[in-house]
């Protein structure tokens, strides 16, 4: 079997584009919260494919409706109607209190098609303005206008010149945003929980702070609930949490449970200010991608998912916290629901080996964080299994093993 992974390598070696550092494991199925590589290890997921199987892996009802839609009818393009893209925008408009979408197809898109919507919405008014706010830790993408609002020097560099007129401003300081933002100002853009940034979420006075600044200027407000959208922290959005209220939100991820599809959600005031042929995508909300969402929303809202999340969601985090009183290299444990960070007192990177040698899929991100993001659907016998062994990978890469 080791040659069918030497296959694999080989080949992506030659031929695939060398932008992605992957783990040497080759996935071929999986089953709920689990997946097997091609030497048939199973391992627990606890990163759902970075937050987008959250029906977990060969759902049964996601799978029937891809497969029934796919003999069906998959694609038409937007110059028709089909109808399912309608229902979609509905059951969205239903979720997060904004009335209108713009379907696309990943995260990166549904950014920026909330950028071009902010930046339309002004020249609509007779008063461009271009300027950005963005906060320090964000990440909101790799096309040109969302990596000029993604903050990492690392993503940015090679790429200059961006977009002009972005400002940062760093996470949780209310007085350094009010500072920050003017009449100038089009739109503020943050992730209210920020994802690669470490998972963070915003305090409730940074959030506060930011209803303020767009009362007092005028600009828009853009959450990217991309990552921690969905249920994904055991509410809808997370905005809502907070009481904050945005004028664009951007969904991706785990919209289509794996089936790419984002959309920029955007409230009346802002659809006013669009007109046909300002925007638009050949694949967006085509038949297949609709269907599959409305099998997500259908758990989610019908299937009583959202509950679940908040109940597993305590258990995640009596378990970290156990673990991180238990493991020196933890610092800190930070999250809500199914969304958690473990940032560590060195880099996190020796833990994601350490995890699949031992049965259990995790990331790092921002250098020195443990993320874990798994399937929303997973329970309490599994959450215990996957953590143990994560405690034993902790345990490992603390002694120095
Ligand atoms: C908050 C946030 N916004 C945008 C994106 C970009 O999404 P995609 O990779 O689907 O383009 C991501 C991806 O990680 C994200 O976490």
């Amino acid at each position: 079997m080791t040659m069918v992974i030497d296959d694999v390598v080989g080949r992506e070696t030659r031929h695939v584009l060398q932008t992605y550092r992957r783990q040497a494991v080759t996935c071929v199925r999986g089953q709920g919260v689990r997946l097997w590589d091609a030497e048939g290890r199973e391992y627990f997921d606890l990163l759902s494919g970075i937050g987008v199987a959250a029906l977990g892996h060969s759902h049964r009802g996601l799978a029937r409706a891809i497969a029934e839609q796919g003999e069906t009818l998959i694609h038409t393009s937007n110059l028709f109607y089909h109808p399912l893209q309608g229902q979609l925008a509905e059951r969205l408009a239903n979720l997060s209190g904004l009335p209108r979408a713009f379907f696309c197809n990943s995260g990166t898109e549904a950014v920026e098609a909330c950028l071009k919507f902010a930046r339309r919405y002004w020249f609509t008014k007779g008063e461009p303005r271009a300027e950005i706010i963005a906060l320090e830790e964000s990440f909101h993408g790799r096309t040109f206008g969302s990596l000029s609002v993604t903050s990492d020097e690392h993503y940015r560099k090679p790429f200059e010149p961006l977009l002009q007129n972005v400002k940062f401003v760093p996470v949780n300081e209310p007085a350094a945003l009010a500072a920050a933002v003017s009449r100038s100002t089009a739109a503020i853009i943050a992730e209210p929980v920020q994802g690669e940034g470490g998972i963070r979420p915003l305090t409730p006075a940074f959030a506060a702070a930011i209803n303020e600044a767009c009362a007092k200027s005028g600009a828009l407000f853009i959450a990217d609930e991309v990552q921690s959208g969905l249920g994904r922290t055991g509410y809808p959005f997370y905005f809502a949490a907070l009481g904050l209220k945005p004028h664009l939100v951007a969904v991706g991820k785990a919209l289509g449970g794996g089936v790419p599809i984002g959309a920029a959600l955007v409230s009346q005031e802002v659809a006013d200010a669009i007109s046909y042929g300002d925007h638009g995508s050949t694949y967006g909300g085509n038949l297949l991608a609709c269907r599959a969402a409305l099998c997500v929303l259908d758990e989610l809202v019908g299937g009583g998912l959202l509950a679940h999340i908040g109940r597993v969601g305590q258990t995640f985090e009596k378990r970290l916290k156990a673990i991180a009183a238990k493991h020196p290299i933890v610092k800190e444990v930070r999250g809500r629901g199914l969304m958690w960070g473990l940032e560590l007192k060195r880099d996190a990177a020796p833990i994601v080996p350490a995890g699949l040698e031992r049965g259990v899929v995790v990331n790092r991100t921002a250098e020195t964080v443990v993320r874990l993001l798994p399937p929303l659907v997973i329970t309490e016998p599994e959450a215990d299994e996957a953590l143990s062994r994560l405690d034993a990978a902790l345990g490992a890469v603390g002694a120095g093993a």
